[in-house]
Formats: structure tokens, sequence, C-alpha cells
């Protein structure tokens, strides 16, 4: 746990998940899971197809209550998808001021749109008038309206193409930055792990086999021998090298 050097007051963590299991009928999916995110941090998780990081997910988002074990959370989350999961029938404004009390002609939009490098948008275009990318900017917007301290990101950026995604990586980051988040992210791009986080974690057969914060140097280079001897070694516990 953390201490606040001004207070010396611990900072509890945002998320605390203390012995998590669930099943679906005879399929363990997760067994005795214990995670806890201090505030700040930005945690990725890896894992094989199927282990089960979407479940955590869903279960620290509160979107899944039916496990044994606990799960504390201690900040407003914002959750974002593969897909932007906008409303069609609504605008772009429509979309990100939803259920958030704040007016679509309220110029907190614009200015989200332009944090979210959309500023060329019409707040008013329909959401099928947009890329996948641009979609998902929104989504980012969305979430962001409703000042979260924690993001809960699935694969938010997995349907995306490859260059779209690192532009989407570099604004996550920005934004993380800027706002001083928290982020559970879930991916299978171990690049993007790596540039994004401070700590990652790999689920593997129920448990976490893996839980380590990362030592690479800012900014993170792709091409340093660190970050490429990180990648090498994350690859072989994923079982891909
Ligand atoms: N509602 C459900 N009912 C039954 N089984 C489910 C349900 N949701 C998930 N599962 C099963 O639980 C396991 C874990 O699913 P989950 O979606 O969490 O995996 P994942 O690690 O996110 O996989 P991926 O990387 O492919 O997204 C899978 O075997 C899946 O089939
Ligand atoms: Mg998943």
């Amino acid at each position: 746990m953390s201490t606040d050097s001004v207070t010396g007051a611990s900072a509890r963590p945002v998320v605390n998940v203390k012995g998590v299991s669930k099943a679906f009928g005879d399929n363990q999916i997760l067994d005795n899971v214990d995670i806890e995110i201090p505030p700040g941090e930005f945690v990725s998780i890896l894992g094989r197809s199927g282990t089960g990081k979407s479940t955590l997910l869903r279960i620290i988002a509160g979107l899944d209550t039916e496990i044994s074990g606990n799960v504390t959370l201690r900040a407003d989350a914002g959750v974002m998808f593969q897909d932007a999961r906008l409303l069609p029938w609504l605008s772009v404004a429509d979309n990100i001021v939803l259920g958030s009390g704040v007016r679509p002609d309220d110029p907190t939009v614009r200015e989200l749109l332009t944090r979210v490098g959309l500023d060329s948008i019409d707040p008013a275009a329909w959401p099928k008038t947009l890329s996948g990318g641009q979609s998902q900017r929104v989504a980012l917007a969305r979430v962001l309206i409703r000042t979260p301290r924690l993001l809960l990101l699935d694969e938010p950026f997995g349907a995306l193409d490859a260059l779209t995604r690192i532009r989407m990586q570099r604004l996550l980051g920005d934004v993380r930055e800027n706002y001083h988040l928290s982020a559970f992210l879930v991916t299978h791009d171990v690049e993007e792990a790596l540039v994004l986080s401070d700590r990652i974690v790999i689920l593997d057969g129920g448990k976490l086999i893996f839980d380590e914060i990362l030592r690479l140097p800012a900014p993170r280079e792709r091409t340093s021998p660190d970050f490429t001897a990180k990648r090498n070694e994350l690859l072989r516990l994923l079982g891909v090298a």
C-alpha cells in the first residue's frame, strides 16, 4: 500500500479484489483471485482467449455479482468496451451526455471533443458517419464527462487498425496523465500493455500467474532492448514465443 508523503496517510486501493472465484456451471473461470489497484496506477491484464479477463473486469465493474469473495471499488469508474456502443438514434453530443445530467449544448461537450481529438466533428453528427476510431474517441468522451477516477477498459482498441490503435494508445496515455486516472486494461496486445502500464498481470488457469511493476524508462520506446526483452518474456508466458 502506498503512503501519502504529505499527510502520511495510506492511500487505499481504488480496487480491492479479495479471494474472488467465479464459475459458469462446471467451468471454474476465476479461482481465488486477489488484486489491488492503488490510486493512479495503470494495470493491464493479459491472458489467453477465454481465461476470464473480461469476466474479471465485469466483476470489478459490478456488472457480475454472482461470485464468491469480495470486491471493493473506491472510485467512480468509467467502462469502455471493444465496440463504442453509441446509440445510433442520438447525435454525438447526445451520446456523450446521456445520463450525465450535462446538457448537449454545454461547452464541456466541445471541450471534451477537442480533448479526444475530434474538434473537427459536428456535435450534431450521427454516429453512423464516424469511423471506428472516431467512435471510440466519442466513447472515451462519454466516459470522461462523468469525471471517473478509474477506467475499466476491455480491449477498447482491439477492433481498430494498427495505426489508429497507436494513436488511440497515445490519447489514452495523455488522458490518463492529465486526469490522474487509475486504469484496468484488458488487452491482447502485449506492446499496448508495455507502452501504457505501470504494472502488468497475467491470468491463466483462473489465477494471476504474473504480477509485475514495469521498470521500463519513459518514454517507452518499442524498439529499445529493455522493451523488446520484456515483450519476449511476456509472449513466452502467454505461450506464443
Ligand atoms: N455468460 C456466460 N455464460 C457461460 N460461460 C461464460 C459466460 N461468459 C463467459 N463465459 C465463459 O467464461 C470463460 C471466460 O470468458 P471471458 O470472456 O472472461 O474470457 P476472456 O479472457 O475475456 O477471453 P477473450 O480474450 O477471448 O476476450 C470462457 O470460457 C467463456 O466461454
Ligand atoms: Mg474478453
